[in-house]
């Protein structure tokens, strides 16, 4: 076979093999190195490197060297003159000798004669420098030729598309990552807003201070025992913050009513779960149950809640989970006509009920992590938070809250108790 002919081969060869290691390589300074190994020994060139552009610093970076020794700079300055030259230059490979007139090759001049430089090849893709590919004397002392720097283009170029995948990636990591914060930065406003707005729904009623903010902790306990994932505890939470907003329309003389009110005080009252869906539906929540939640918190499994009497299945689930939190915290809280009532009594209460107000598998999740905090199973402490450590360790509490759940295991495939 004729030497050209090898040659072709050989060197094609090469070049195939680097197309591959561009398309497969997940290591990108290994692929660089790899590729300068193959150019290298492709064409028998002593001594090389490649460097990675960088745009912001202006500088050159090496990304992988062969036979430079550790005086060789790492980082090389250019200037907008030498970078509209390598524009125009494209991926043709520049004589280190015949380039002077550049202020680059001013000021490596020594580094470049000292390691024997020939050939700089910009690395342009898509008219953005992406590298350089520095390159040394031929191994058998001949001049490159113009078949060798046709294969150095070819062959750089696949360099090239290499470190531009590498900085695409990147710069798609780095959006992604903006993204992730602008939206984290978008949900902490929304929960704080929330929050806000829960507070000022609780500043009408004076002698329920912090009930939307207690039930929508109480909601996202419940969630969280639930197993739900991180946003849809949130979603929980923000329900129970807001399943109160209709009380905001209705008048103060009713909500703070120190006595019990009467029948048109109680229907106006009662109008709160539908005007709070009224308020909530056209605001775009990032979690779809809100306005549900709002409208259905007092419906009962037994269907003799309102405003709909809905039963057990038609209830939405979350209106279930604020159901519980708000009927807890309503237990647990004084209201001016009735002391709260102790933990065993509101115990007992929620385990009566189960299957014909609440779900008995929220009663069960709710029960269970208030066991698990009070055992201290778990670090949390939430409920101490909330009710205060001494009324949540009253005696009795533990044994009362295990035979419940024993009793509610036995039950939980029962969703409503037959009342007959
Ligand atoms: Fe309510």
């Amino acid at each position: 076979m004729p030497e050209n002919q090898q040659k072709l081969i050989h060197t094609f060869g090469a070049l195939a093999e680097l197309g591959h290691e561009v398309s497969q390589k997940n290591d990108f300074q290994e692929l660089i190195r790899t590729s300068l190994h193959l150019l290298l020994g492709a064409l028998g060139i002593m001594r090389g490197g490649v460097a990675r552009y960088s745009r912001f610093g202006h500088e050159l970076n090496m990304l992988a060297v062969r036979g430079l020794g550790d005086e060789f700079p790492l980082s090389l300055t250019i200037c907008s003159e030498d970078e509209r030259q390598f524009l125009t230059n494209g991926t043709v490979p520049i004589e280190i000798a015949q380039a002077k007139v550049l202020p680059f090759f001013q000021i490596y001049d020594r580094s470049f004669a000292a390691k024997k430089l020939e050939l700089l090849v910009p690395l342009v893709i898509r008219d953005e420098i992406v590298g350089v590919v520095l390159l040394g004397e031929k191994a058998n002392g001949e001049p490159y030729s113009s078949y060798d720097r046709d294969i150095i283009c070819a062959m750089t170029r696949h360099i090239g598309v290499g470190i531009a995948q590498r900085n695409l990636m990147a710069e798609l990591e780095r959006r992604a990552d903006e993204n992730r914060r602008l939206y984290d930065d978008l949900r902490m406003t929304y929960k704080d807003t929330v929050k806000a707005f829960a507070t000022a729904i609780d500043c009408k009623d004076k002698y329920t201070e912090g009930h939307s903010v207690r039930v929508g902790k109480y909601s996202e306990i419940i969630a969280a025992e639930l197993g739900w994932d991180d946003e849809q505890v949130e979603g929980a939470a923000v329900a129970g913050y807001l399943h109160d907003v209709g009380k905001l329309t209705v008048e103060s003389s009713i909500i703070n009513s120190p006595h019990r009110i009467n029948a048109k005080e109680t229907a106006a009252l009662n109008k709160h779960p539908v005007i709070g869906y009224e308020i909530l539906l056209p605001i775009h929540h990032p979690y779809a149950d809100v306005p549900l939640a709002a409208k259905y918190h007092h419906e009962r499994l037994d269907g003799r809640g309102y405003p709909d009497e809905l039963c057990d299945r038609d209830i939405p689930y979350i209106a279930k989970i604020v159901c519980l939190a708000d009927s807890f915290d309503a237990m647990t809280t004084d209201r001016p006509y009735k002391r709260r009532r102790p933990a065993h009594e509101v115990i007992e209460d929620l385990q009566y009920n189960a299957g014909r107000q609440f779900a008995p598998e929220l009663v069960t999740a709710f029960c269970r992590a208030m066991l698990k905090e009070i055992t201290q199973e778990t670090k949390e402490k939430k409920f101490r938070r909330l009710l205060g450590r001494e009324y949540l360790e009253a005696e009795g509490i533990v044994s009362l809250l295990k035979n419940a759940l024993n009793v509610m295991n036995g039950t939980s495939s029962l969703t409503l108790v037959n009342l007959d």
